[in-house]
């Protein structure tokens, strides 16, 4: 009856998703509060017209929704939460689009838009499955809420604090988030560990203005320069972060770990051409996989400084700046990472500039055994979706509001990922596989069964 009903609706579901595509929630944009607001509007209104309860909180931030199906029938049905995010990264380049951004256009099977993937289409596909049970008439296995924010994109700081605050009208048994990715179309894929992050910016300032570089270079230091050689210190020629006592609380791979790793297919040769680099580069002593997914990083994410427009121009720059983000590994600590880095920094900057670091978000590696209760529902249900057995996984991605979720909530984090590797993320060009969005509702559907049937 439920799977009748998914696959009768298929084509409604999929105009619904565009009118959510449609809003461009971007969330690290200002100018696009409204757009936000007015996403979250439609959310709260397509969640009642489904009959769930909806609440929209305001927060400091964007608002974050909550929305309950009516109790289930079975008194000790369990607890479950699902978790998604409606805030989507700016689509710039625009000019590298084939089709606007904010219109889900449907080429080759794909659904074509920012945030079709990540997140809309991924989160929506278990809005789809509560549909089914709902509108069946179908007496809903689990007590379900859906929790939905929009500042993930720029580190749920506020959801954080939501969390903390609700913690026991959210407490769950399970917390079901698909924001994560396939390894492959071939391989359903339970993700059980994602890279935590310090985002800091760095900045260098040197004379008071540009000055002309032919009266006065060399006889004060080039802040751009100084800011290269400063980060460029931080990472050695074996691809390793120098910065010292940021590995003290890595905690090695297992040995099973890098078995798995080592048995998923991956052929580096085609890896590099889908990345369109000449070749790959990393720390030495690791793998491909192992670098993307459980090594910590020092990366730059964006630097400025000095003259970028047409023509020449001899300056010295006043000054040069950069986005760091560290990705992290369990147990690395944020708040030790972003002090080490600025006391490292600190430390090898010359005196003949000012140094300014500042602090950005903070995000916990996360961790959960691939062997809880969940993780087995979730491996029958996605082996019924996809026909296939899952894979697991640890992702290099991270997903800041986990760590919070674990230690205020306590239930078991379930990561059944319906992304694909090519599914641009955060590049042009987004899209959601038109058939894992199917088969994403129907592994809800499934996995929401599995759930609550278990003892
Ligand atoms: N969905 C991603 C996170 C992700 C990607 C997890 C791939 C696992 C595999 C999420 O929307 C995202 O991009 N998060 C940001 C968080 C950051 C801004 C704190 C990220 O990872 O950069
Ligand atoms: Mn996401």
């Amino acid at each position: 009856m439920i799977q009748d009903y998914l696959s009768q609706n298929r084509s409604r579901f999929v105009e619904q998703l565009k009118a959510l595509v449609r809003f461009p929630s971007v969330s690290t944009l200002p100018e696009h509060r409204q757009d936000v607001l007015a996403c979250a509007d439609w959310l709260t209104r397509h969640f009642r017209t489904l009959g769930l309860d909806v609440k929209l909180y305001p927060t400091k931030g964007n608002p974050i929704l909550v929305a309950r199906t009516p109790r289930a029938s079975r008194a000790d049905a369990p607890e479950v939460l699902v978790y998604g995010h409606y805030d989507v990264q700016p689509p710039e380049p625009i000019e590298l689009w084939k089709t606007p951004p904010f219109e889900l256009v449907v080429r080759g099977g794909k659904l074509f838009g920012r945030g079709a993937s990540d997140n809309k289409g991924q989160f929506f596909a278990h809005v789809k499955a509560v549909e089914a049970y709902m509108k069946t008439g179908t007496p809903l296995p689990v007590n379900l809420t859906f929790l939905i924010e929009g500042e993930e994109e720029i580190g749920s700081q506020n959801l954080m604090l939501f969390v903390k605050k609700h913690a026991k009208q959210l407490r769950a048994d399970y917390i079901i988030i698909s924001d994560t990715g396939m390894f492959s179309r071939n391989h359903p894929t339970i993700t059980y560990a994602t890279r935590g992050i310090a985002a800091l910016e760095v900045r260098v300032d040197g004379p008071s203005r540009d000055l002309h570089s032919g009266v006065f270079g060399g006889s004060v230091a080039n802040p751009v320069m100084t800011l290269a050689k400063l980060l460029a210190a931080c990472v050695d020629a074996n691809g390793r972060v120098t910065i010292p006592g940021f590995h003290d609380n890595v905690k090695p791979l297992a040995k099973w770990e890098r078995e798995q790793f080592r048995r998923l297919p991956f052929d580096e040769r085609t890896y590099a051409r889908f990345l369109g680099v000449p070749s790959l580069a990393g720390e030495k002593g690791y793998t491909t996989l192992e670098r993307r997914c459980a090594r910590p990083t020092f990366e730059i994410n964006g630097i400025t400084g000095g003259y970028q427009g047409p023509g020449p121009k001899t300056i010295v720059p006043a000054w040069a700046s950069a986005k760091i983000t560290c990705r992290l590994v369990p147990d690395q600590k944020p708040e030790t990472i972003a002090r080490l880095v600025s006391q490292h920094l600190r430390r090898i900057c010359p005196p003949s500039v000012k140094l300014t670091v500042t602090e950005g978000h903070h995000s916990h590696p996360f961790m959960e055994s691939p062997s809880g209760r969940g993780a087995r529902a979730a491996a029958v249900a996605l082996r019924k979706a996809f026909g296939r057995n899952p894979v697991f996984v640890r992702e290099g991605g991270s997903l800041p509001i986990l760590d919070v979720f674990k230690r205020h909530l306590r239930g078991e984090i379930i990561l059944v990922g319906l992304g694909l590797p090519d599914d641009n993320w955060h590049s042009p060009n987004e899209k959601m596989d038109l058939a894992n969005f199917h088969r994403g509702a129907v592994m809800s559907a499934e996995l929401l069964r599995e759930l609550g049937t278990q003892g």
